[in-house]
């Protein structure tokens, strides 16, 4: 006898409705990072962009940072905690395996037995989770879902480290995602190219630190410049296929939020996709540095405190980085 199983009603249309973030209140210039590291603030502000960034408290955690941004996304999306139906935590700065953040998440923010899980996809992770997401919401498994991107970085390099101690920031931001009569979520267009796992992440491993505990703490490192010409190569062409999935022609954008990885990346994306200057172009790491998978939500929250683009404007996001693992989507603003 040939059975059906039964699967959930799908939902034709999701959209972000509301965001929420949270920066840490210490602040970190340019002359306290020249501090520690033989630098000046022309030679920052020049190659990255970065005027200064936010250091979390030694006692502050990616949980208690990516709490505080997600409970101000759910009340402003005006539903209760336990009507989410997905959690997602993007950060590549967790500093345990398992269990994962998420289910502590859940907990603190009153949607505890509520599905949960953490991402690791670093500076792409919030895309990835937006359309994780997107998808669910649009299968009919969730009403409601809440992605969050959330990451210490200080935890992970040393304030002496040259190469990258000017570029990190700490902080969080979160979305909540439901279901919409209108298409307010655009396809994803992702992709990954595990060839260049040397050029960005997090090593050695634990297990080699049990080995030599001293000499194998694991750390960040990145290859700043492999990095940045694959991200102004190849992240152009994942934008307009972004744009062109979702039916639209860049001149109907009104912002363009890139992960906040360098403002030369962001102008060159800008000049090879011929954004016009109508289009705001967020900068927000001028004053939160690089936070990997927080950088997006933070910049769009900053959109949203600063009325730079009306609810419901069309928005370009694109996070890229360690895997190397991109993802984009065009989404409204909430
Ligand atoms: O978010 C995840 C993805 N990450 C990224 O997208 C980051 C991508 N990469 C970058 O943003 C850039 O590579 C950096 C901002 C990290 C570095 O900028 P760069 O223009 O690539 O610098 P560089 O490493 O090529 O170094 C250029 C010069 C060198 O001097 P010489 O050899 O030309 O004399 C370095 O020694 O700048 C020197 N330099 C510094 N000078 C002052 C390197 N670091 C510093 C420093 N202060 N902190």
């Amino acid at each position: 006898m040939t059975v059906s199983i039964q699967t959930p009603t799908p939902n034709p249309f999701t959209r972000i409705l509301s965001v929420g973030a949270y920066s840490p209140s210490r602040i970190v210039d340019n002359a306290e990072i020249c501090s520690r590291i033989d630098s000046s603030d022309e030679w920052i502000l020049e190659r990255s962009g970065i005027r200064e960034r936010r250091y979390a408290a030694e006692d502050e955690s990616v949980i208690d940072m990516a709490v505080k941004a997600a409970k101000i996304a759910i009340e402003r999306a005006e539903i209760d905690p336990t009507e989410l139906g997905l959690i997602l935590l993007a950060s590549c700065t967790y500093p345990y395996l398992t269990p994962s953040a998420a289910v502590q998440i859940a907990v603190q923010i009153g949607a505890g037995g509520i599905p949960a899980t953490d991402i690791s996809s670093a500076c792409a992770g919030f895309c990835y989770g937006v359309g994780l997401a997107s998808d669910t919401i649009r299968s009919g498994n969730a009403k409601y879902a809440l992605v969050i991107g959330a990451e210490k970085l200080t935890d992970w390099f040393e304030e002496g480290d040259r190469s990258i101690a000017f570029l990190f920031g700490d902080g969080a931001g979160a979305v909540v995602i439901g279901a919409s009569t209108v298409s307010g979520i655009g396809p994803t267009v992702w992709g990954s190219d595990g060839t260049q796992t040397q050029a960005l992440g997090i090593a050695p491993s634990f297990i080699d630190q049990r080995k030599d505990p001293i000499n194998n703490v694991p750390m960040l490192y990145m290859q700043g410049q492999t990095v940045f010409r694959w991200a102004v190569t190849e992240m152009a062409r994942v934008a307009k296929e972004a744009i062109d999935a979702a039916g639209l022609t860049v001149d109907q954008l009104d912002a363009f939020i890139p992960h906040q990885a360098n403002n030369r990346i962001t102008d060159a994306l800008v000049r090879a996709l011929k954004i016009p200057d109508s289009v705001h172009v967020s900068r927000d790491i001028v004053t939160s540095g690089n936070t990997s998978a927080a950088s997006i939500p933070l910049a769009l929250s900053r959109i949203k405190a600063e009325a730079s683009v009306p609810s419901g404007g069309i928005a370009l996001i694109i996070g890229f980085g360690a895997g190397l693992a991109y993802a984009a989507q065009v989404v409204t603003l909430p």
